[in-house]
């Protein structure tokens, strides 16, 4: 490892210019405008991967956005690590809320501020320096890796589940490495064992034909915005628990060992509400904050739209209201079944007077990891060897859609042993990484693959 350290040591200072370079490629997967800048990006990793001594690497088109899969594989006896991430990113609205723009990558305070920073080019570009100071040193990676990365992650990694089922045997490894989470805390190395699904629904509510004037017909029609408010007002009840007929039927109920292992963290309440200057924080009864967020479903709406939104007044009776509402999932429940029930309820309160149709947008189950696996002892070890701290177990209330695929088709487990922070601001304005641990993910990296080739 002295020879991959060095390399690392003496190529450390480009890291940050070169990261700039992949952040600069505006991938944003929502947005059918920048459809081209999407496919750019496919094509920039391959070429970086192939740079860095990936032979064969690959932009696979699909029916999407494209994928990028790349293999070295010159280490028969030693195990396959399939590397999982994602060089999509997420709008950069609003914009005027960026200190300095999204797609210029600027350092500020020991952090690399950029629309991917954190989420998730920055955290790729840690596993791509580590494969290149391996290369570079020994001509050789310590086991065999592959790397498969999506451009559809932000928007449900539709057209992932399709293709790992076809290239099975492609795709065929020992275990699935992923950086796409924070760390508990910066500089406490983590690894998390457990992800929330979801389950995203539109609410429409139609009332007249068109937009009114409210002084001829207020009064007379309703009013599609009280009748969305009403129908939102329903979801929860005074404990905040989710109303939902059958929403927790296969929620498991989180374990007293759990529970303490959750309580032992360094987990500081005032702190984290100061944080995000909120006056209190509020959340489901009978459960502490971090249970809420890692291990019980949340219910939020994500977007409200209608009527009259720009400055000024105008009297007008919108004639439709649009509610964007998504749920975040835990084991065991299925986004299908959620989505069910969640229909079932809006239409049993649907108020007269208004026509309300309920549409999945998308879906993701949720997922927990053996937390015996080898690879996560090597990752363990690897980030004590990095970080020179005790690496942490966390859960975290984001979604990878893919980990569940991973399990259910290839059956593997995913170790994520992610580098970003809890104050990343990832798919908010200002999203950043701090490079202390962008430096340490790459440290980490590096001894990663070598302590698994040993353990594996
Ligand atoms: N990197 C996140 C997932 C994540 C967030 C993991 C926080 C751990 C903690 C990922 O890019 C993401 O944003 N996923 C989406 C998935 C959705 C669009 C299906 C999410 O969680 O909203
Ligand atoms: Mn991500
Ligand atoms: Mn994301």
């Amino acid at each position: 490892m002295e020879k991959v350290l060095e390399q690392i040591h003496e190529r450390q200072g480009g890291y940050v210019e070169e990261l700039g370079e992949f952040l600069a490629i505006p991938s944003v997967s929502t947005d059918p405008s920048h459809a081209g800048d999407v496919h750019r990006c496919a094509e920039y990793c391959r070429d970086r991967l192939s740079g860095i001594g990936f032979p064969d690497a690959e932009v696979i088109e699909t029916d999407g956005h494209p994928i990028v899969l790349a293999q070295w594989l010159d280490a028969p006896s030693s195990p396959t690590v399939l590397f999982y991430g994602h060089y999509d990113v997420q709008p950069v609205d609003p914009i005027e809320l960026w200190t300095t723009p999204p797609f210029e990558a600027t350092v500020r305070d020991g952090r690399i501020f950029a629309r991917g920073s954190a989420d998730d080019k920055g955290q790729v570009f840690a596993h791509w320096k580590a494969w290149e100071a391996h290369l570079a040193a020994h001509g050789r990676l310590p086991c065999n890796v592959k790397v498969l990365l999506e451009g559809e992650e932000e928007i449900g990694s539709e057209h992932l589940g399709p293709f790992i089922e076809k290239n099975a045997d492609r795709l065929a490894a020992d275990v699935v490495m992923i950086s796409d989470s924070p760390m508990f805390a910066s500089g406490v190395p983590s690894l998390c064992y457990g992800l929330r699904g979801l389950c995203y629904m539109e609410i429409h509510v139609q009332g007249a034909r068109s937009d009114l004037h409210s002084g001829s017909f207020g009064g007379a029609v309703a009013n599609p915005a009280l009748a969305l408010a009403e129908i939102l007002a329903t979801l929860k009840d005074h404990e905040r628990h989710v109303a939902i007929e059958g929403f927790y039927d296969r929620v498991l109920p989180l374990s007293d060992e759990e529970r303490n292992e959750f309580r032992k963290l360094p987990f500081d309440e005032n702190a984290y509400r100061r944080e995000l200057e909120v006056p209190e924080l509020v959340g489901e009864a009978g459960f502490t904050t971090l249970e809420r967020v890692w291990a019980r479903p949340s219910l939020d709406v994500n977007g409200l739209v209608s009527g009259f939104t720009g400055e000024g007044a105008k009297t007008v009776l919108p004639a439709r209201a649009t509610a964007k509402v998504s749920m975040r999932l835990v084991p065991d429940q299925d986004p299908e079944a959620v989505a069910g029930f969640f229909r079932r309820h809006v239409e049993s309160v649907a108020p007269a007077g208004v026509t309300v149709e309920v549409r999945k947008l998308h879906g993701a189950k949720p997922y927990l990891a053996p937390i015996d696996h080898p690879a996560n002892r090597a990752a363990r070890r690897a980030l004590g060897l990095a970080f020179g701290a005790e690496t942490v177990m966390t859960r975290e209330g984001g979604t990878i859609p893919v980990t569940t695929t991973f399990q259910e088709r290839l059956g593997l487990t995913s170790v994520m042993m992610g580098f970003g922070t809890p104050d990343e601001n990832a798919h908010a304005p200002d999203e950043n990484l701090a490079l202390e641990n962008f430096h340490g993910g790459v440290v980490a990296a590096a001894h990663f693959y070598k302590e698994y080739a040993e353990e594996g």
